[in-house]
């Protein structure tokens, strides 16, 4: 069986094919994105108009490109972001993807963004995860922790209360004055300092509710804190602006990292998953592969960590195509 899977809700225009083998593991036969990143990068961010008209550009070619010699025969449904996302964006593929819906006689699969960001850890087929499983979404727009009971079956456990933390990434990296995308740059910026100076982070930036009992986030005051540290010199060096750069990731990674553990020991999940652009953060990445198996007391926690490949972790069409396999 294959699925089709059509990715717009931001500024990357995303499809895939991905066929489930008959022994239940998915493989990607094709994955293609385009992105207007480019563009955004002079803005310094995306424009939704912008990104909605470049979304109309690309999505024909790379329907196309993802589907190489396939024909619709070969297709057996068309899994379909419908949101949250940019609302110009998100009805440029809902539109292609009804009408190659209407005209191939093909079901049509609506797929939550953020759920489908979950689903790039069932495209690593020698790892499958099992339930339950607790995911912890960390995108742009969001940062969520989920319990999955099963597929379908899923329970919002906590959130952030402001900005999500790819939004941090990003708002600190702008007045860091590094270019966009944020989130990348600043974690690029903070592994030149972590490799210099390894073990010299002096947890500069706050942590807020790290010490709540709620399994909630806040990630807007981080922004005033970096604003603060930058006023106190006339101009940022270089080296400064690494040294904040890992300070600012550490005090995001720290918070993921507290809360998600604290979730494990009460729900003591099989697999935690990680998800979302966030997940491709190197630090976020490493810090979780050393605590997750011993948790906050050192006890073994039994939990097995999933984390997708860097490429599968922004936005794609892959996990898109991937969830819809689990959406009856
Ligand atoms: O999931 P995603 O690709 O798009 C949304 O659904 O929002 O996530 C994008 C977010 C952005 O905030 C971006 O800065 C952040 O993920 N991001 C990163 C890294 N790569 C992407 N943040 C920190 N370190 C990274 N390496
Ligand atoms: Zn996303």
């Amino acid at each position: 069986m294959k699925i089709l899977g059509i990715e717009t809700s931001c500024d990357e225009t995303g499809a895939s094919v991905i066929e489930r083998l008959p022994n239940g593991t998915l493989k990607i036969i094709t994955n293609v994105i385009a992105t207007s990143s480019d563009m955004h990068a002079k803005t310094g961010g995306v424009i939704p108009e912008n990104a909605a008209r470049e979304q109309v550009k690309s999505i024909i070619p790379v329907i196309k490109e993802a589907i190489q010699d396939l024909s619709e025969k070969d297709i057996d449904a068309i899994a379909i972001t419908v949101g949250p996302g940019l609302i110009g964006s998100l009805l440029v593929g809902v539109e292609t993807a009804k009408t190659l819906s209407y005209l191939w006689k093909k079901p049509i699969i609506p797929i939550n963004h953020l759920v489908g960001h979950i689903y790039a850890n069932w495209l690593n087929s020698k790892n499958t995860p099992e339930f339950p499983a607790l995911a912890l979404v960390v995108s742009g727009g969001h940062t969520d922790l989920i319990y999955m009971k099963n597929h379908g079956k899923i329970k919002y456990i906590g959130g952030t209360r402001d900005d999500a933390a790819g939004e941090a990434f990003d708002k600190t990296a702008r007045l860091l004055s590094l270019p966009y995308p944020g989130g990348p740059n600043l974690g690029k910026e903070a592994k030149k300092y972590i490799d210099e100076n390894p073990n010299k982070i002096l947890d500069l930036f706050p942590r807020p509710m790290i010490h709540d009992k709620s399994f909630d986030w806040s990630f807007s005051g981080l922004k005033t804190a970096v604003a603060r540290q930058i006023e106190k010199s006339t101009k940022v060096s270089e080296k400064e602006r690494q040294m904040f750069s890992a300070e600012v990731q550490e005090a995001i990674v720290d918070s993921l990292i507290e809360k998600s553990i604290r979730a494990i020991e009460k729900y003591k999940p099989k697999s935690f998953l990680l998800a979302g652009g966030v997940a491709a953060n190197l630090r976020l990445r490493e810090k979780l592969q050393a605590r997750i198996p011993f948790g906050n007391s050192g006890k073994l926690t039994h939990t097995a960590l999933h984390i997708p490949e860097i490429s599968l972790c922004t936005d794609n069409a892959a996990y898109i195509a991937a969830a819809a396999f689990f959406t009856s």
